[in-house]
């Protein structure tokens, strides 16, 4: 009995030390994310991320999604998501670069996404934008993990 109870305790203790693993991002009708900086803990073995978009706007008109790449890759993949169309979510079929993306989602929609932590390199630079055609310019922001 004791030592179910010390085990319990132990487990409740350990919660609390628990790394923040989900994330919450707004996108809006104002072409904005309501974040410009994400911070991923390593510890995390997923992480999960919803994007919710809180404008009334179409997807054709006012479409988000939430793309991860190494900062260096992120105007090419802009770039080529633009040729890729909407039918594509703005961006190029199985390439690498894109280490995590939501699918495009218009005004009261939402995508939750899960990231493999364990493939993020600790301190890389990394950023996310939204691949809809001109968004990427304003709605984009800094990863950092650590
Ligand atoms: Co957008």
């Amino acid at each position: 009995m004791t030592k179910y109870f010390i085990g319990l305790i132990l487990i409740m203790g350990s919660n609390i030390a628990f790394a923040k693993c989900s994330i919450n991002i707004e996108a809006s009708d104002a072409m904005q994310f309501n974040q410009s900086n994400i911070t991923i803990d390593s510890s995390c073995k997923k992480l999960t991320l919803t994007l919710k978009h809180t404008g009334k706007l179409p997807v054709n008109a006012m479409g988000h999604n939430w793309v991860m790449t190494k900062s260096s890759d992120m105007t090419d993949i802009a770039n080529a998501g633009l040729a890729a169309g909407l039918s594509n979510n703005y961006l190029p079929n199985n390439d690498q670069r894109v280490i995590a993306s939501t699918k495009i989602i218009g005004g009261g929609q939402s995508d939750i996404i899960e990231i493999d932590v364990s493939k993020l390199t600790k301190g890389g630079d990394y950023v996310f934008f939204c691949s809809f055609p001109g968004h990427w310019a304003i709605m984009k922001g800094k990863v950092s993990v650590i």
